[in-house]
């Protein structure tokens, strides 16, 4: 694998690794499962993570044998509902709720020259980030409406890359979901799971929560 000294930039998925807003997204397709009566499960909720809007959709109706039931513009109203009720419960964020030690760890990488930038499949990306007052930390963010595949196509995490201006295997991204770290992986970068190491038994290296996550501790894996 790729060693430490060869790192010169961090892309970072946002929903789950900057900032716990993974549980307001499920949350909300919670409530629009039970509006279309699918039953939730723990597997379906796991199963969405880092899966783009109308993809997440798409899962939810299959799982309940409903993804016949909707003509396209009534599954574009179906989750334009979700996103506004999301938009809701995300709208009193503020840099409190940057998870534990991410704040340190952006502004570590900063200081020592690090370039960082954001692949997520969410469109409040920009949104969320202003909001934790984040924005400026980061060299830029991959637009997912510009993507022709969403994770676990390695597009978006290649995409990252290119905004450093970096190769790939230049590069560690972080990520809490098992789509997310196959896009990574297909991607040609050091893929760092964060989170349940079953869910995520296919990163390079594995941390159990952000506070874990600094360079020191890093370096003391990849070397
Ligand atoms: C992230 C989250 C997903 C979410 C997706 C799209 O990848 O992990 O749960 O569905 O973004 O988010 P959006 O805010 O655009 O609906
Ligand atoms: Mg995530």
């Amino acid at each position: 694998m790729t060693k430490f000294s060869e790192i010169k930039g961090f892309a970072f998925d946002l929903d789950g690794v900057i900032t716990d807003t993974a549980k307001f997204h499920t949350q909300a397709w919670h409530a629009l499962a039970d509006q279309v009566n699918v039953t939730w499960t723990p597997e379906l909720q796991e199963s969405l993570k880092g899966i783009d809007r109308m993809g997440s959709l798409e899962m939810i109706l299959k799982a309940g044998n409903k993804q016949d039931d909707y003509t396209h513009d009534e599954k574009v109203a179906l989750a334009s509902w979700k996103n506004n009720h999301y938009v809701e419960l995300i709208s009193g964020l503020t840099p409190d709720d940057i998870l534990p030690g991410m704040a340190d760890f952006i502004k570590e990488l900063n200081d020592k020259g690090y370039r960082a930038s954001v692949a997520s499949a969410s469109k409040n990306a920009p949104f969320i980030l202003d909001k934790l007052g984040l924005t400026d930390s980061f060299v830029g963010i991959v637009d997912p409406a510009t993507l022709h595949a969403g994770k676990p196509d390695p597009e978006i995490f290649v995409r990252a890359a290119e905004i450093l201006n970096l190769l790939p295997e230049q590069v560690i991204s972080l990520e809490d979901s098992a789509a997310g770290i196959a896009s990574i992986n297909g991607a040609g970068e050091v893929s760092l799971g964060i989170g349940d190491t079953t869910v995520l038994a296919a990163a390079n290296l594995n941390f159990a929560s952000t506070a874990e996550v600094t360079l020191a501790n890093i370096a003391a894996k990849l070397d």
